[in-house]
């Protein structure tokens, strides 16, 4: 494919994450260092559908590489679901004279990305989500943070738990993805992971919590995604209400604190590569993909393959959980 491009767009869009601020700067720098203009679309393909777009220049993205949230703002679109939504975001794009767009956002978001290039617009996806779910890429925009923000809770839950032996039974994202509650429970010792991807019974929580306590555990933490089979309201009550475990049991909810804060060096590392890897990939004339990190390179994968392959999670780390956790 050969086109001139002149001027590119980027947005972020559906769950936010930290790093989307630092990969926005990214894609404008390395656009204005190819003589490109760049426009930012405002609350992802709301502002897109609106015409919502504004200037961006070297200066305007500067001071956000620590800052959390994404300053151009972020939003699911119904409307953008629909034939007519997609068909005024397309208007607008043209209107504005853009000649390629980069989408910043999750599964949904990069679905929705593969619809405008079959429309014939040319974009370059990245993956922008905690929940680390995404096919193409080792890890994504947001992940790093949210996973150390729930390990220094789990660390902090610990210290109150073991005070008072309790068991813990903490909350963290993901509806469909067991990734954070995995990787924050070895991390932070957790004494069991209960996930979307394995089935468990309440009375498998029990025996653990009982377990714990029988061998001399001061505390019992278990981490639990929100999208997991019981969530950790539900556990916690079929705990009080049917089983003497030993411990008292107490919920913590991490919500969307996951979702903030300043990124880490990893995740405003990664933001920088795949944001500058985006605009380059345009600029080697290519489309209809997305940059993701596999093995410490950076690749490009079709849209086509991220939105239809799920990405599917490495279950000997499970294994390997409940080992360490004895
Ligand atoms: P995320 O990108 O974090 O997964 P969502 O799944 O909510 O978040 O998707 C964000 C937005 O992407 C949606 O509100 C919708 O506007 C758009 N989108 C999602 N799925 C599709 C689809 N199949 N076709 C077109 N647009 C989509
Ligand atoms: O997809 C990211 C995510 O944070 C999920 O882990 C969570 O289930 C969902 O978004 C929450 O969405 P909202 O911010 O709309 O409540």
């Amino acid at each position: 494919m050969s086109r001139k491009i002149h001027k590119i767009a980027v947005m972020t869009s559906g769950g936010d994450g930290p790093g989307f601020n630092p990969c926005i700067r990214s894609v404008v720098r390395m656009a204005i260092n190819y003589g490109w203009e760049v426009v930012g679309v405002k609350w992802g393909y709301v502002g897109l559908i609106n015409g919502e777009m504004i200037a961006l220049t070297r200066r305007s993205v500067g001071g956000i590489i620590g800052r959390g949230g994404t300053f151009l703002g972020t939003a699911r679109s119904p409307e953008f679901m629909t034939k007519r939504g997609q068909t005024e975001a397309l208007r607008n794009l043209n209107e504005a004279e853009v000649d390629a767009l980069v989408v910043i956002g999750g599964d949904g978001s990069l679905r929705g990305a593969l619809v405008l290039e079959e429309g014939g617009f040319p974009v370059v996806g990245l993956p922008g989500t905690i929940d680390n779910d995404l096919y193409g890429t080792d890890m994504s925009i947001g992940v790093d943070t949210a996973l150390n923000t729930a390990l220094e809770a789990i660390d902090k839950i610990k210290d109150t738990a073991s005070s008072h032996q309790r068991a813990f039974l903490v909350e963290m994202m993901g509806r469909n993805s067991g990734y954070l509650a995995l990787m924050a429970g070895i991390a932070g010792g957790a004494e069991m992971v209960c996930i979307p991807e394995v089935e468990f019974e309440l009375e498998d929580v029990a025996n653990e919590v009982r377990d714990a306590y029988v061998r001399g555990k001061t505390h019992c933490i278990i981490g639990v995604a929100e999208g997991a089979r019981y969530n950790a309201g539900a556990i916690a009550a079929y705990l009080r209400e049917n089983e003497e475990t030993g411990f008292s049991v107490r919920v913590s909810i991490l919500g969307h604190i996951q979702r903030g804060g300043s990124p880490t060096a990893f995740d405003r590392l990664l933001a920088t590569r795949l944001g500058a890897a985006a605009v380059q990939a345009l600029h080697e004339g290519q489309s209809g993909v997305m940059m993701g990190l596999v093995g410490n390179v950076v690749r490009a994968t079709p849209l086509e393959e991220v939105t239809t392959r799920g990405k599917e999670l490495d279950l000997t780390f499970c294994e390997l959980a409940q080992i360490l956790a004895k």
